[in-house]
């Protein structure tokens, strides 16, 4: 069944290891490593309240409380800035504080996969639609991934999520969708597959972490079915789902750096650093001089 009911909850799984950012991440969270000054979180958070949603839903695990206390007051910290008379830096906590009681937690006890993760969201959600945005996935872009996939929603309802193009070798690294029929702001999805490899790929769009979904994906996550990689894999229910409910994708027109990976997080870091207005034009001409030293020192080598 078609339905735009209003999504009012997003979901952001926060439960990965982070083993690719070892050791940076053995005590810390990978979602707080920092894009510039901000934790990679708080842009996924940042890009759904944009959207329009209402209340986040963290999925965590052992070893999170960090990102509990970043969405926490502070008060011992806003105390002492202000005898300092740093009042910029107390306005900007202030700011980022999230309402009371629109922000909750539950933990995934073990690391079964995407899909497990999602499920363990399920009684927090409800039987309502909600958005899902993977963390690692940082958007950038005039207009936010998210507020772009909610104009398709509006249009069509049931189940969207965000695609971008990826090179035909890499399909093995994503979900990647078959393309249907075209409509506003993106096409309709005719089947999903999970980290195909490049043969078995239907195109090369894939899935960069954004979605809106019906909650009756919580039934088929239940029957915790392991696909890819032995994880149960969000990828295989929402396939089963699109035998009864439709489901379509929005090519996101900006450009996702995938933070999971170090290359795609240090490009977030040099990309949103040569937006600031505080450091941009400097950050330019050095990227300039650090070009022309790696050139002499490969050349030393
Ligand atoms: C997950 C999803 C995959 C999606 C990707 C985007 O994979 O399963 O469909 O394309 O996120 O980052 P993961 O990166 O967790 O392996």
């Amino acid at each position: 069944m078609t339905t735009t009911r209003p999504v009012r909850k997003a979901v952001i799984p926060v439960a990965g290891n982070g083993t690719r950012f070892l050791p940076a991440t053995k005590a810390m969270p990978k979602e707080m490593l920092t894009v510039v000054d901000r934790p990679v979180v708080q842009y996924a958070v940042d890009e759904a309240l944009q959207a329009g949603i209402e209340n986040i839903i963290f999925v965590t695990s052992r070893n999170k409380t960090a990102i509990e206390d970043y969405f926490d007051s502070a008060p011992e910290l806003i105390a002492s800035l202000t005898r300092s008379g740093k009042t910029v830096q107390v306005a900007q906590l202030e700011k980022m504080l999230p309402v009371a009681g629109t922000v909750s937690y539950t933990r995934q006890q073990a690391p079964l996969g995407l899909g497990h993760a999602v499920w363990c969201a399920r009684e927090l959600v409800g039987n309502e639609p909600f958005a899902l945005l993977l963390p690692d996935m940082v958007s950038y872009g005039a207009k936010g991934c998210m507020a772009g996939l909610m104009d398709l929603y509006n249009d069509v309802g049931g189940n969207v999520f965000a695609v971008e193009e990826c090179a035909p070798e890499e399909t093995s690294s994503y979900g990647i969708v078959g393309v249907g029929n075209s409509v506003a702001h993106g096409f309709q999805v005719t089947e999903m597959v999970e980290k195909p490899a490049p043969a078995a790929a239907p195109s090369n769009y894939y899935l960069n972490g954004r979605y809106i979904l019906q909650p009756e994906i919580f039934e088929l996550l239940a029957a915790q079915e392991r696909g890819a990689g032995n994880e149960i894999q969000l990828t295989d229910s929402m396939q089963t789902l699109l035998q009864v409910q439709p489901f379509h994708a929005h090519p996101y027109q900006g450009r996702t750096f995938d933070c999971g990976s170090k290359r795609g997080f240090i490009e977030a870091n040099v990309a949103f650093a040569m937006l600031r207005a505080d450091m941009g034009a400097e950050l330019h001409a050095s990227i300039k001089d650090i070009l022309a030293l790696h050139e002499t020192r490969m050349k030393a080598a």
